[in-house]
């Protein structure tokens, strides 16, 4: 039995502790967070923060990860990027993930020394999942000399075979210092697209040469659905992810990281927001950000979401293998020359 019998007085205050800071957030489009349902997850919050302490572990929430996970045990949330920078800098002896898995894998690179877990297993994205290192093993050996960006959103064994590694939030600038005219990306052939529209605009524009599929949650937008945003509600200010199609970025107000559209929503004057985003991040604006509205269409990561309170406490106490992520120190070292030039090169 993982959650035990805990005092009524104890668990009321850990749910007015999370209905404090989970009121204003939706659990789907219509419903937000009662006060009953943070009691019902009070029991878990309160055993996996007591359990953390106990073995020393450290929380990574990624943004899109459900808000019980980001507001009620994680010690750190974000976008790819800051998860992998706290990944790297942290003292504690186990880290729990919850993300999808080549985010876990990017923590062991970084941290090989600490045990890595992740609660939802072997959760797939379908950009990670779009190419092996077999094929990008076979495009270097078509352009030969051309270096090769990996989107973070790739297997360890990707990032192994390339050059630079990048995230939503740095692909443009990394992508732009480079010498180089030609360029390799990997996996995302949307993102590509807008790398290569991106680059033309900022007066240096460069091949791309790309491979891989595209994020089954941000490819399902359309310039419709923008259109439709603008015509529904007037004078509303559009975000969109980079993993979105060129019409929808070029359509939108804003495009940029998970945490690119927290810092511009931050910064707005505005008060409504558009989002063509997953909704773990709705989630986090409409907790962060209670004076503004958020109207969000669809998009939610079913491999996200495979990440819950249960899970959670179940992979602090007693880990399933398949939970706990291992790779070889070849595969560590050759990925992580890859992870250090992108730091290198944000500094
Ligand atoms: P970020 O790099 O913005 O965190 O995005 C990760 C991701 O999976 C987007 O779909
Ligand atoms: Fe992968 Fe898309 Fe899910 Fe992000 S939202 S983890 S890119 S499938």
């Amino acid at each position: 039995m993982l959650v035990q019998g805990t005092d009524t007085a104890a668990l009321e205050q850990e749910a007015h502790r999370l209905y404090g800071l989970l009121g204003s957030v939706s659990r789907n489009q219509d419903v937000k967070w009662t006060y009953a349902d943070c009691l019902q997850a009070a029991p878990y919050t309160l055993r996996i923060n007591q359990v953390k302490k106990e073995k020393n572990a450290v929380i990574l929430a990624h943004s899109y990860t459900v808000p019980e996970l980001v507001y009620g045990v994680a010690d750190f949330s974000g976008d790819s990027y800051a998860l992998s920078r706290k990944a790297e800098e942290t003292s504690a002896d186990t880290i729990i993930f919850a993300g999808v898995w080549f985010m876990a894998e990017t923590a062991k690179i970084l941290n090989p020394s600490k045990q890595v877990i992740i609660p939802a297993g072997r959760a797939g994205c379908t950009l990670a999942d779009g190419i092996t290192e077999e094929e990008v093993r076979a495009l270097k050996a078509a352009h030969p000399g051309v270096p090769v960006l990996c989107y973070v959103n790739s297997t360890a064994g990707v990032k192994a075979e390339s050059d630079i590694c990048v995230t939503s939030g740095n692909v443009f600038d990394i992508a732009a210092k480079l010498p180089q005219k030609e360029l390799i990306f990997v996996p995302d052939l949307l993102m590509a697209q807008n790398l290569e529209i991106e680059l033309s605009r900022r007066g240096a524009p460069k091949k791309i040469i790309a491979s891989g599929a595209s994020c089954c949650v941000h490819d399902k937008y359309t310039p419709d659905d923008v259109a439709s945003l603008r015509r529904k509600h007037p004078g509303i200010k559009v975000l969109a992810h980079p993993e979105c199609r060129p019409d929808v970025c070029a359509a939108a107000d804003y495009v940029g990281s998970t945490k690119g559209m927290q810092d511009y929503v931050a910064a707005s004057p505005d008060k409504l927001f558009g989002l063509l985003t997953e909704f773990g991040l709705v989630n986090r604006l409409e907790a962060e950000y209670r004076d503004k509205t958020f109207i969000w269409p669809f998009g939610v990561c079913a491999y996200m979401k495979k990440n819950t309170l249960i899970n959670t406490l179940q992979a602090l106490v007693n880990p399933r293998p398949e939970q706990i992520v291992q790779l070889s120190d070849e595969v560590i070292s050759r990925a992580r020359k890859s992870l250090q030039n992108m730091f290198e090169m944000t500094k």
